[in-house]
């Protein structure tokens, strides 16, 4: 049986990394995007070590050309995309005021997290049309969503990174309308929360590890099924957008 293709952006560490090693070792082929190529090699290299299928790929998420340069290499080596996991994200306020937070720290946030994504997505669709079944998935946050944000009652409420909860939910939206365009095609588009997972990322502090921030995207990313389309989920059901 033909193995599945997933590329993951930003796989080189972090949940990117995991889902890799979880998603190999259930049987897929993995492209381990990452925009350093000696940290992209290396993670190949100790996914290979545990008997993985993986390649490197070279792709900067917020850079054109290198986005161009990875679908081509993809378009020539394989031919088509089963699953693209758009994972890599940074988070550069924390904390901070929206009344004061400067306006180059949102941009940053927004060109990894939204642009990036959007342009990621664009370049690879061509790809995914051409599997016979084919899955986006938005690594999003539960900061995005505004009904959480807005609800007293809830820990999100309390969360203050505007630049990086919008890039989210722009993320969020993005996710509802590319699935509805595709809905009657062969690719699924479905957002996901990890939840607050002990990466770098988030300092050390999560209060998940890294195989329960991925549970939710393995499980969706090697189902047979692919009916679900549109969502936003974690490991406990649908978040509200
Ligand atoms: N950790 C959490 O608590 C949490 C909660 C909710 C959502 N998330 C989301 O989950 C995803 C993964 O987070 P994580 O915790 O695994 O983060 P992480 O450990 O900090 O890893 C982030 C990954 O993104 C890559 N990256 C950053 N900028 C990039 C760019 N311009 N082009 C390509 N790759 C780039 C990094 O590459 P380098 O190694 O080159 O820096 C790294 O591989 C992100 O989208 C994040 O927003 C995380």
């Amino acid at each position: 049986m033909t193995r599945q293709l997933t590329l993951i952006t930003g796989a080189d560490r972090g949940m990117g990394f995991e889902l890799a090693l979880e998603l190999g070792h259930l049987g897929q082929h993995i492209l381990v995007a990452a925009r350093n190529a000696d940290k992209g090699n290396a993670a190949v290299a100790q996914l290979r070590d545990k008997g993985i299928e993986a390649d490197s790929l070279e792709l900067d998420v917020t850079d054109a050309k290198s986005i161009h340069q990875a679908a081509t290499t993809v378009t020539q080596q394989y031919g088509h995309l089963d699953i693209l996991i758009n994972n890599a994200g940074i988070a550069l306020d924390n904390y901070e005021k929206p009344s004061t937070l400067p306006i180059d720290t949102i941009r940053k946030d927004f060109d990894v997290n939204f642009f990036g994504v959007v342009m990621v997505t664009q370049a690879f669709i061509p790809l995914l049309r051409q599997a016979p079944f084919a899955k986006i998935l938005n690594i999003s946050s539960a900061v995005g969503s505004l009904t959480l944000a807005s609800d007293p009652t809830t820990s999100i409420y309390q969360h203050s990174a505007m630049g990086y909860q919008a890039s989210k939910t722009a993320v969020n939206m993005f996710t509802v309308d590319l699935a509805n365009e595709l809905k009657t095609t062969n690719i699924t588009v479905n957002a996901v929360n990890p939840g607050w997972v002990d990466t770098t990322f988030a300092g050390g502090g999560g209060n998940k590890t890294v195989q329960e921030g991925v549970a939710r995207t393995v499980a969706l990313a090697s189902s047979p099924d692919n009916t679900i389309n549109g969502t936003f989920s974690d490991t406990d059901g649908l978040v509200p957008w």
